[in-house]
């Protein structure tokens, strides 16, 4: 057995959440192997909305395990906020999660220290979600950090306290006022109470499972734009978001990677700072934001819209081994007269490309592609061959440029809004 993939093709928030909801009942496993909570995946379930930032989106179903990676950094007390309204809700978390030992904890500190550095970069702040988590990876390799499984330890205080006093030290030279006391103490009880949840080698667990035939599906957070090696660096996250980031981030080897399922959204979004080439900062970037709710999951910031942006697609396409694309939010276009799509990036020398290079210039522009709209609501039909024409032409030629099958088109937030191709 392999483990397949979702990830998100552009930013982040390309609608993982609802997608992996979707596919979970064909799997025995949902796991995360990267991010922490600075991700936020929504999924509706009737008529309600959940947002999840550290526990895999498979946890609204039976008999599915839910697996928190090693590649993932933890916030304990935001994890067991997140337990606790799902276990309002009735649901089983305690059977059902399955956390690697080998996770990396986000202390309070090292939410302090995301603040003390974006603060420092003052206009160029990358508009991180202030949840810890490059200082956390920091730690990671800088070889200083604690895992998860070390809490069980009886020197576990020890070394909670000398990575705090080196944090609180780094903290003095930037002049940086502390005051997370009464955080610490509800993080230091979080972490007492986590200890009844299922902890395991998740390295062993995983291989063991896919040998007994069980099926994995790995959750990506963030998006592939936002990868510390490839994304639009330094405006990304700290980890591998791609799907080479689910070898490290759970164990497996890479020929035991199978289906790669890559998102997008019919257009474009970025929460935070970075270039965003097809970025529409005029009304018709507002009508985006508006008929999509565009508003982070996580932060609640006013997204960033603007037209599907194909180069980057395409690079995202060929990083992932992307085998097949689910297109999201396709209702939020309902109305409008032309939709465009960035084809190629144009140079300042003039010279149109749509390599995405070394470092995207905040002033590139973009060359278009215009399609007509449908300019009209969709009824939800089950049928895909009953919608209008020129939505299955804007599919069909999205299929055409990123040279990929499209086999899922989501045309609202809940679970029954997909059609299947
Ligand atoms: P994720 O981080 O990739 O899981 O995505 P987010 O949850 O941050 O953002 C996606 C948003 O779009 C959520 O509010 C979803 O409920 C919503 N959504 C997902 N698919 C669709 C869709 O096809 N149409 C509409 N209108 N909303 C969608
Ligand atoms: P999901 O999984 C969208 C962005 C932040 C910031 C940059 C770095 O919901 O798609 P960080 O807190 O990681 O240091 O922030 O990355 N970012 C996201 N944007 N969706 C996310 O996750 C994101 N996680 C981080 O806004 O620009
Ligand atoms: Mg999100």
């Amino acid at each position: 057995m392999k483990v397949d993939v979702l990830i998100g093709l552009q930013w982040g928030d390309e609608g993982k959440g609802k997608i992996v909801d979707y596919l979970a009942p064909n799997y025995q496993y949902i796991a995360r192997y990267q991010g922490g909570p600075n991700a936020g995946h929504t999924i509706y379930l009737n008529g309600k909305k959940f947002v999840l930032h550290t526990i895999p989106s498979g946890i609204f179903h039976e008999g599915i395990g839910n697996i928190i990676g090693n590649g993932v950094v933890i916030n304990p007390l935001s994890l067991l906020h997140e337990i606790k309204n799902l276990e309002a809700e009735g649901i089983d978390v305690k059977s059902k999660l399955f956390i690697a030992k080998k996770g990396l904890l986000i202390l309070p500190t090292h939410i302090e220290l995301d603040k003390a550095n974006e603060k420092k970069r003052g206009l160029q702040k990358i508009g991180s979600t202030l949840r810890g988590i490059t200082p956390a990876y920091m730690d990671k390799t800088g070889r200083n950090a604690i895992k998860i499984g070390e809490i069980f330890e009886s020197n576990f205080k020890e070394k909670y306290n000398n990575l705090v006093e080196k944090h609180i030290s780094m903290l003095k030279t930037m002049d940086y006022e502390l005051d997370n006391k009464a955080y610490e103490t509800e993080w230091l009880d979080a972490i007492e109470q986590l200890k009844s949840y299922q902890f395991i080698d998740c390295e062993y667990f995983v291989n063991q499972e896919l040998k007994k035939g069980k099926r994995i599906l790995a959750e990506g957070a963030q998006g592939t734009m936002l990868d510390v090696d490839f994304g639009t660096y330094p405006f990304v996250t700290s980890s591998n978001t791609i799907s080479g980031g689910v070898c490290t981030g759970l164990g497996v080897a890479p020929q035991k990677i199978g289906e790669v399922y890559g998102v997008i959204k019919a257009y474009c979004t970025r929460v935070g700072s970075g270039p965003f080439p097809t970025e529409l900062n005029d009304e018709t970037g507002e009508q985006l934001r508006a008929a999509g709710n565009e508003f982070g999951a996580t932060t609640g910031r006013p997204r960033r819209c603007g037209w599907l942006d194909a180069p980057a697609v395409k690079y995202a396409c060929m990083l992932n081994g992307v085998t097949q694309l689910c297109i999201t939010k396709m209702d939020v276009l309902n109305h409008f007269e032309t939709i465009h799509v960035g084809v190629t990036y144009k140079s300042e020398n003039n010279e149109s490309s749509d390599i995405i290079p070394t470092v995207i210039s905040d002033n590139i522009e973009c060359e278009y592609q215009s399609f007509e709209g449908w300019n009209q609501d969709l009824a939800y039909s089950n049928d895909y061959n009953a919608l209008p024409t020129p939505f299955k032409n804007y599919i069909s030629s999205l299929e055409r440029i990123f040279e990929t099958p499209i086999k899922m088109v989501s045309v609202g937030p809940e679970r029954e809004s997909l059609y299947i191709l």
